[in-house]
C-alpha cells in the first residue's frame, strides 16, 4: 500500500491519476482508472473552441458511474468560460488546468465544492495556483507528451515540493512527464511528489482512444523518437501561447520542420488544409503523434487496471529494495 495525503484526500487505493489527455482520455479509460483505484480525468481539451471535440456528457456516461475528473487546457477554456459551468454540472471528482490563468475559473470550482488541480512547468506559475486554491499542483517535466514547457522533472519536482513546504503546505503536489512504471513512481515520491499523473503509458491502454497504429509505432520506438516543437501548432493554426510547446513522435512532419521553428511562427496555418486532410486520411507521417518519452518504456498494449497495478506493486518493490528489485 503506498499511502499518501493524496490517496487520503481524494479516497483512493493508490496515487496514481491518468492525465486528461484530449481525445485520448474519454469516459473508458477515466472509469478504468478510477475502478482500478486511481483518480480517472476525462480530457476536455480545447473545450470545444476547435471543433472535433470530446462531449463531456457522453464521456462522463462511458465512465459507467465511476468517479472522474475533467482537465482542460486553460488558455482554450478562456475562450469558451460556460464550458466550466457545463463540466461542474457533470459533478467531477476535480477539475485539471493546464497551461494557462486558472484564477478566472477558481471562484466557480471552488463554489461547486469541486477540487482544482493545476499543472505547472515552472517554478514561477506557482504562486499563482496557490492564490487560485488548488488543493494539488502537478509539476510537470519536459519528458511529457503533449503539451508542456522547458524544465525537466528531476529538479522541477523537489523545487515545487520545497517551496510549497515553505508557502502553503497543504497544497499537495503530483508530478507528471515520463513516469509510466514503478521506478518512475517511486522516485517521484522520493523527489517530494504525493502521486503521479501518468499520460504516455496510459495513452497506449487497452481503453485508450488511441488508433493501434500510433500505438504500433510508440511500442517500435525509444524515447529517442519524440521532439518537442512549436512549428507543428503554428502550422496547423492552433495558437498556443510560446511558453509551451508540443512533445510528439519524430515522423515526416517533424523531420521537415522542427528546426523551423522561426518559420513557421511567421506563417500561422501554413498547412492547415494539408493537416486536416492529413488528420482525415489518418496519415501518421503527417499528422502529430502526441506521446512523451516514456514511449521507450511502453512495450505492449494493455488494460489500464494492468496498467496501474504493475506500476504500483513495482513502486513498493523499488522503495523496499530499490529499483533492482523490479525486472524489466
Ligand atoms: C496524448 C496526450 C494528450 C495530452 N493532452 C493533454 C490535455 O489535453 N490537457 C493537459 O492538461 N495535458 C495533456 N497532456 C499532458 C499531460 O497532462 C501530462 O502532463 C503528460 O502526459 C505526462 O507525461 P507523460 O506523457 O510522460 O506521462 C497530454 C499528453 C499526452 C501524451
Amino acid at each position: 500500500m503506498i499511502e499518501t495525503r493524496l490517496t487520503q484526500r481524494f479516497g483512493l487505493t493508490y496515487p496514481v491519476l491518468n492525465a486528461p489527455m484530449a481525445l485520448v482520455a474519454g469516459g473508458a479509460l477515466a472509469g478504468a482508472v478510477s475502478r482500478a483505484g486511481g483518480l480517472g480525468l476525462i480530457g476536455g481539451g480545447y473545450a470545444g473552441t476547435l471543433g472535433a471535440e470530446p462531449n463531456l456528457a457522453a464521456e462522463f456516461e462511458r465512465a459507467g458511474g465511476s468517479r472522474v475528473g475533467v482537465g482542460f487546457i486553460t488558455w482554450a477554456l478562456a475562450q469558451a468560460p460556460s464550458q466550466i459551468d457545463h463540466a461542474l454540472a457533470l459533478k467531477p471528482a476535480c477539475v485539471f488546468l493546464s497551461f494557462g490563468d486558472p484564477g478566472p475559473f477558481a471562484a466557480r470550482i471552488h463554489a461547486a465544492g469541486v477540487p482544482l488541480i493545476c499543472q505547472v512547468q515552472t517554478l514561477g506559475q506557482v504562486d499563482a495556483a496557490v492564490a487560485a486554491g488548488a488543493t494539488a499542483l502537478v509539476a510537470q517535466g519536459t519528458e511529457a507528451g503533449g503539451h508542456g514547457g522547458a524544465r525537466a522533472s528531476f529538479s522541477l519536482i523537489p523545487e515545487v515540493a520545497d517551496h510549497l513546504a515553505r508557502t502553503s503546505p497543504e497544497t499537495l503536489l503530483l508530478a507528471a512527464g515520463g513516469i509510466a512504471d514503478g521506478r518512475g513512481l517511486a522516485a517521484a515520491l522520493m523527489l517530494g511528489a504525493e502521486g503521479v499523473v501518468v499520460g504516455t503509458r496510459l495513452w497506449a491502454a487497452d481503453e485508450a482512444l488511441t488508433p493501434a497504429a500510433a500505438v504500433a509505432r510508440a511500442i517500435a520506438g525509444t524515447g529517442d523518437d519524440t521532439v518537442r516543437t512549436r512549428a507543428v501548432d503554428a502550422l496547423r493554426g492552433v495558437a498556443w501561447p510560446r511558453e509551451f510547446s508540443f512533445r510528439i513522435m519524430r515522423n515526416r512532419l517533424t523531420e521537415t520542420w522542427a528546426g523551423r521553428e522561426s518559420e513557421a511562427l511567421a506563417n500561422p496555418g501554413l498547412l492547415r488544409a494539408d493537416y486536416e486532410a492529413a488528420r482525415s486520411r489518418a496519415d501518421l507521417d503527417m499528422v502529430a503523434t502526441v506521446a512523451g518519452e516514456a514511449i521507450g518504456l511502453v512495450h505492449a498494449r494493455g488494460p489500464a487496471a494492468s496498467i496501474v497495478a504493475n506500476l504500483v506493486d513495482e513502486a513498493e518493490l523499488c522503495l523496499v529494495g530499490g529499483a533492482q528489485a523490479v525486472k524489466t
